[in-house]
């Protein structure tokens, strides 16, 4: 008897068959930058994507739900006015993402999964994730600004919120504050495992969070390392994560699948901006198939563990049937 694996590829319907990862819609994340006033405006680095105003969001959400793309996750972009070394406009309960959250909710309820970023570099004047003194981010400090940031976006009726800072100790604070204002249900998606990366250029351009001085490798992972890796997830999972992530995902696809083999935990992928972007780039010159490409890349981050996708990618594949 000799093994012929090519059997099982002879024609499409038996390719369907014995096909061994699905995407569904009700996996997949769509990001939103929100901005103050109406209408919306272009990041240049990101083809597709825009800066959005809250009503028109609102509006716009409308055909990914019936599209069957029910999960948003939401960064505030503060302009340069706002910002200060306290991250003031993150932790305000009247301010940009808390009023989003609730017009998403108030237009969708259950409808709509609305996951918030939980992290202050988008509103410090200097563009780190946490408190600075003398260079430093400091750990500690920053965590009472996390807990409230969260707080202010549970009040408003998000669904799930997501530290994104890579502080020590956070998802325990958060749990903990949440907890006390009776926010029992709240869910945390825990940016877990979250890699000092390059890839994440053309978002630090969108929501204009780049840091003014530094680098974040004080806080993030280096990403030489897999074992440092699984052990934050694991460590974020101790302190109460309802769901892990690994970000970026592409150039990590032996950490989804290592991670989502050692915890029981709802485990996403971040395909992140950089990952998005150099698509579109290639896309735009003609050099790839798109479509098949992007089939391509969120199917591998299923086969490799990811449970919930982010992606950039979310809702032109849904809408353009790219993931049949
Ligand atoms: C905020 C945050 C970042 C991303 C998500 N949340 C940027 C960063 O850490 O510098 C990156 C997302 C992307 O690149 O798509 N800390």
């Amino acid at each position: 008897m000799t093994r012929r694996p090519r059997r099982l590829r002879r024609s499409p319907a038996l390719r369907e068959a014995v096909a061994e990862t699905h995407l569904h819609a009700s996996q997949l994340i769509q990001p939103h930058f929100v901005m103050e006033g109406g209408g919306s405006e272009p990041v240049p680095s990101m083809p597709g994507i825009e800066r959005t105003g809250i009503e028109r969001l609102v509006d716009e959400i409308d055909r990914d739900v019936d599209a069957g793309l029910s999960s948003v996750l939401l960064f505030g972009v503060f302009d340069d006015a706002s910002k200060d070394d306290r991250a003031s406009a993150a932790v305000d309960r009247e301010g940009l993402v808390p009023r989003a959250v609730e017009a998403l909710k108030g237009a969708y309820g259950d409808r709509l999964l609305v996951m918030t970023d939980v992290c202050l570099c988008g509103s410090m004047d200097h563009g780190h994730c946490g408190v600075l003194r003398d260079g430093n981010v400091l750990n500690d400090e920053t965590l009472p600004l996390l807990e409230a940031m969260a707080v202010a976006h549970a009040q408003a009726g998000a669904d799930v919120v997501a530290p994104s800072d890579m502080m020590d100790l956070r998802v325990e604070a958060i749990r903990h504050a949440l907890d006390e204002k009776g926010f029992q249900d709240t869910a945390i998606l825990s940016y877990s495992t979250k890699f000092a990366s390059a890839f994440y250029g053309p978002f630090r351009d969108a929501a204009a969070s780049a840091p003014k001085a530094g680098d974040r490798k004080s806080y993030q992972l280096d990403p030489r390392n897999r074992r440092q890796a699984v052990l934050e997830s694991l460590l974020d999972e101790a302190e109460g994560a309802d769901m892990l992530m690994v970000k970026p995902a592409l150039a990590y696809l032996d950490v989804i699948a290592e991670i989502s083999e050692r915890s029981l935990l709802p485990l996403a992928a971040y395909n992140v901006s950089g990952e998005y972007s150099m698509v579109k780039a290639a896309a735009e010159k003609g050099w790839v198939d798109e479509a098949a490409m992007v089939s391509e890349i969120l199917g591998s981050m299923a086969r490799a563990g990811a449970d919930l996708i982010i992606s950039y990618h979310a809702r032109e594949a849904l809408a353009e049937g790219w993931l049949r």
